[in-house]
């Protein structure tokens, strides 16, 4: 057995998170470390997503949800932009394949409005293979933010009571959550947040309101299954009182 093993085998089956959700930060900086350039930092991190997919399913997690490009990082030149694209459509083929093969689904959070239509065709290819898979759902936010989806939210409430179809004295906490891009998956029970940012950056506002928070320093290529062991390991040792008394 090895470290990640011997880890995985002190958890408490009973206590295995249903939803983590993680901010994979800090490609940038493991390929800067390594004299690499940032896309190889990007590539290494695509890499990793298979890693630690994996580690969810051995645990038997249910939802994993991922950051992968959020409504701020059009701020990043085009050229970081453009072969971030390519790198996640070739990524996306020969992952959604992996994933099927596994019983996972792949489900897309965010706006597909601004993405490059090659793009928003590599992932609706991928929602369409894993469409009926049940064992795992693994989101992915492209062109995901937190606000953005609650204006979004907001919106289609606000059509809805113009239309007559509903009153605002309807609009409670679960009708809302209903609107949100993905009202299955509305409550995340561990966020990690690897390369030592204490920071949302725009995640899942809605969402992570009673969330359990792990930060890690390690930059995201580099957050290995023994380190997302430990993580869970850390969440165990949580008392979750939402509020009440224990
Ligand atoms: C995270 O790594 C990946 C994306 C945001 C797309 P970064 O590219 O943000 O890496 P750092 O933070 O610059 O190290
Ligand atoms: C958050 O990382 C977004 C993703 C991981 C996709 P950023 O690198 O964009 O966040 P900031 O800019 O450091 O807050
Ligand atoms: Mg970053």
């Amino acid at each position: 057995m090895d470290t990640a093993q011997q880890i995985a085998a002190l958890l408490d089956k009973e206590k295995i998170p249903g939803h983590v959700a993680i901010i994979m930060d800090g490609n940038g900086r493991w390929a800067e470390g390594r004299g690499k350039s940032r896309l190889e930092g990007h590539e290494a991190g695509a890499r990793n997503v298979k890693v630690i997919t994996e580690a969810c399913q051995e645990l038997g997690v249910r939802v994993l949800t991922l950051y992968a490009f959020s409504t701020e990082n059009w701020r990043r030149s085009k050229q970081e932009i453009d072969s971030l694209f390519q790198l996640m459509g070739r990524y996306l083929k020969q992952y959604s394949g992996q994933l099927h093969k596994t019983n996972v689904r792949l489900l897309h959070m965010g706006e597909n409005d601004g993405l490059p239509a090659k793009t928003v065709n590599d992932i609706q290819k991928g929602l369409d293979l894993t469409r009926n898979n049940y064992g795992m759902d693994v989101c992915v936010g492209f062109n995901y933010g937190g606000r953005r989806e609650i204006v979004r939210a907001a919106r289609r409430l606000a059509e809805k009571v113009r239309q007559g179809e509903l009153s605002p004295e309807e609009i409670t906490e679960d009708l809302f959550a209903e609107h949100l891009y993905l009202p299955m998956h509305n409550e995340v029970d561990l966020l990690i947040r690897t390369s030592g940012e204490y920071r949302i950056s725009n995640f899942m506002l809605w969402q992570i309101s009673y969330s359990e928070i792990v930060v890690t320093p390690t930059f995201w290529p580099d957050f290995s299954k023994e380190e997302f062991f430990k993580a869970i390991q850390e969440y165990q040792t949580r008392l979750r009182r939402f509020g009440g008394r224990p």
